[in-house]
C-alpha cells in the first residue's frame, strides 16, 4: 500500500508542480520519507535516515515524512528533527501538493477525504498496476496500529475502480493487483454515495474488463472469507490461485485477545475448503509469535496450523508493541529471547516445508506474467499461483504470459525457460 501511496505522490507532483523524479540524491529538490510504522524497528531506522539525508541533500531541498509513521508521531517529528519541512500522514497523501509549500505544515488527521482517490496518473511500471479499492480499517485487532494511522474503512466506487483498471490495461498491463487492508470487507461503507456490493460483486464486474488477464488481491481477512467468495475465487479463471490468509496465532484463544474475530477451528476450515475447491491455489500468511501471554501451547497450535496448512509462503514476525494499541499494556508481555526462540522455530519449520513445494517444482510449466527487466538480462515475473520466476530474456517478454518450464529451483525463486 506504501508503494501505492508514493505513486500517488509522485503523480500529484508530476502533475500539479515542476517535480520530476531523480535517482540522485544530491540532484534532489524534494526528498520524501515514505514510512511504515507496523512495527518498531522501521520507526528508528526513520530518524537515522532522516540524518543521512540531512548530510548529503542540497543545501535548500525540503525533506518531508509521510505515511504511518507521520500519522502516529505528527509534529514531534519536526520537534526532533528540526530538518524536516512537513509531515503528512497515510490517509492525507492527496495534501502532499499543498503540504510541500508551507513550512512546518503538519495533515495527520484520519477523517475521511474522497481526494484520496482522486490523483494523477503515475506508475512506475505499467506492467505492474496496483489498484487501491478501499482505505483504512474498521477492525480492532489489539496489536495493531493501523486503524489508528490509516482511519476508518471506506471503499472506492466501484465504477471509479473499473476505469482506473481500464486505463492500466490501455497502458500495457494485463494484471491488477487490488489493494486493502481488508479487501474482502469491501463495499460495507462508501463515503458519499451507496452501492449495494461485495468483494466477490466487485471481482466479477472487474472480471469483464477487456484485455485484463489476470486479478490479485492483497489482504483478505480470514474472518470474512464466506463460501461465495471462495467459490468466485476457484471459479473464475481472470483470479489468479494465489491467497493471503492471514493467521496470526494457530490458537483460539489468543485470536480471542488479538480479537480477530475467528477461531483455528474456522481457520482451519476455510482452508481446507481453499485446498478442496482449487487444488493448485497457494496459500500465504502472517504470523506473530510472542503476542502477551502467549503459552508454550498457543505457541504449539501456531505450529499445529502451520504443520496443517503447509502455507507456501510465510511472513513471521516478533511482537511489537505499538503506541495506540490495547496490547501494548496486556500483562505477561513474552521475553524477548522467548520470541525469538519461537520465531526461529516457526521458520525453520516453514524452510522445510517450502522446500518440499519448491523442489516439487523441478520440470513443472507454468504461465508466467513478465513485469520486470532485471540489470543480469533476466526477466521476472509470478506464475498464476504468485512464484517468482527469472528467465533470461529482454524488454520484448514485458507484458506477455508465456508457458515457462523451470529449470532450477531455490526457495525464494524458480529460474526457467520459455517453452516455444
Ligand atoms: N507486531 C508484530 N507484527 C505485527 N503486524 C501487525 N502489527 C504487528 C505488531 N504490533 C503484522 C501482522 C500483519 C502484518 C502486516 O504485520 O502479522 O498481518
Ligand atoms: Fe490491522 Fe487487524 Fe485491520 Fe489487519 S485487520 S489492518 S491486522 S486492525
Amino acid at each position: 500500500m506504501n508503494v501505492r501511496d508514493s505513486e500517488h505522490m509522485i503523480a500529484e507532483l508530476n502533475a500539479k508542480e515542476p517535480y520530476e523524479l531523480t535517482q540522485k540524491l544530491d540532484d534532489a529538490d524534494l526528498i520524501i520519507i515514505n514510512t511504515c510504522s507496523v512495527r518498531e524497528k522501521p520507526v528508528s531506522k526513520l530518524f537515522s535516515e532522516i540524518g543521512v539525508f540531512k548530510k548529503h541533500k542540497k543545501p535548500n531541498a525540503k525533506i518531508g515524512v509521510t505515511g504511518c509513521t507521520a500519522s502516529h508521531l505528527g509534529k514531534d517529528i519536526i520537534k526532533r528533527a528540526p530538518a524536516v519541512d512537513f509531515v503528512l500522514g497515510a490517509r492525507n497523501i492527496s495534501k502532499i501538493t499543498k503540504v510541500i509549500e508551507e513550512k512546518h505544515a503538519v495533515e495527520v488527521d484520519i477523517d475521511n477525504d474522497d481526494s484520496n482517490y482522486d490523483f494523477s496518473e503515475y506508475r512506475s511500471n505499467p506492467f505492474k498496476s496496483m489498484v487501491n479499492i478501499s482505505m483504512g480499517c474498521d477492525k480492532s485487532c489489539t496489536f495493531c496500529i493501523v486503524p489508528a494511522t490509516r482511519g476508518d474503512e471506506v471503499s472506492i466506487p466501484s465504477d471509479l475502480l473499473v476505469t482506473e483498471i481500464t486505463k492500466a490495461v490501455n497502458t500495457g498491463a494485463k494484471e491488477v493487483m487490488l489493494l486493502g487492508q481488508n479487501v474482502n470487507n469491501y463495499g460495507k461503507s462508501f463515503s458519499t454515495q451507496d452501492e449495494n456490493t461485495n468483494f466477490t460483486a466487485l471481482l466479477q464486474k472487474i472480471s469483464k474488463i477487456e484485455g485484463l488477464e489476470r486479478i490479485r488481491f492483497t489482504s483478505p481477512h480470514p474472518l470474512h472469507m464466506d463460501d461465495a467468495f471462495l467459490e468466485e475465487f476457484a471459479s473464475n479463471p481472470k483470479i489468479c490461485k494465489q491467497i493471503h490468509v492471514p493467521l496470526q496465532s494457530g490458537s483460539t484463544s489468543l485470536l480471542k485477545s488479538m480479537r480477530r474475530g475467528y477461531s483455528k477451528e474456522w481457520f482451519l476450515n476455510r482452508c481446507e475448503k481453499i485446498r478442496t475447491l482449487c487444488p493448485e491455489a497457494t496459500i500465504s500468511t502472517d504470523i506473530i509469535v510472542g503476542f502477551p501471554g502467549e503459552s508454550d501451547e498457543d505457541f504449539s497450535d501456531t505450529m499445529d496450523v502451520l504443520d496443517k496448512v503447509r502455507f507456501e509462503q510465510l511472513f513471521s514476525f516478533k511482537y511489537s508493541p505499538r503506541p495506540h494499541t490495547p496490547a501494548q499494556d496486556f500483562e505477561n508481555q513474552i521475553p524477548n529471547d522467548v520470541a525469538g526462540a519461537r520465531l526461529t522455530k516457526l521458520q525453520a519449520r516453514h524452510t522445510e516445508i517450502l522446500d518440499e513445494v519448491m523442489n516439487a517444482q523441478m520440470g513443472a510449466e507454468h504461465h508466467v506474467y513478465f513485469d520486470e527487466l532485471k540489470a543480469n538480462g533476466k526477466v521476472s515475473g509470478r506464475s498464476d499461483d504468485g512464484k517468482l520466476f527469472y528467465v533470461e530474456g529482454s524488454e520484448e517478454l514485458l507484458g506477455k504470459i508465456l508457458k515457462v518450464k523451470v529449470t532450477e529451483v531455490s526457495r525464494g525463486a524458480l529460474n526457467g525457460i520459455v517453452c516455444a
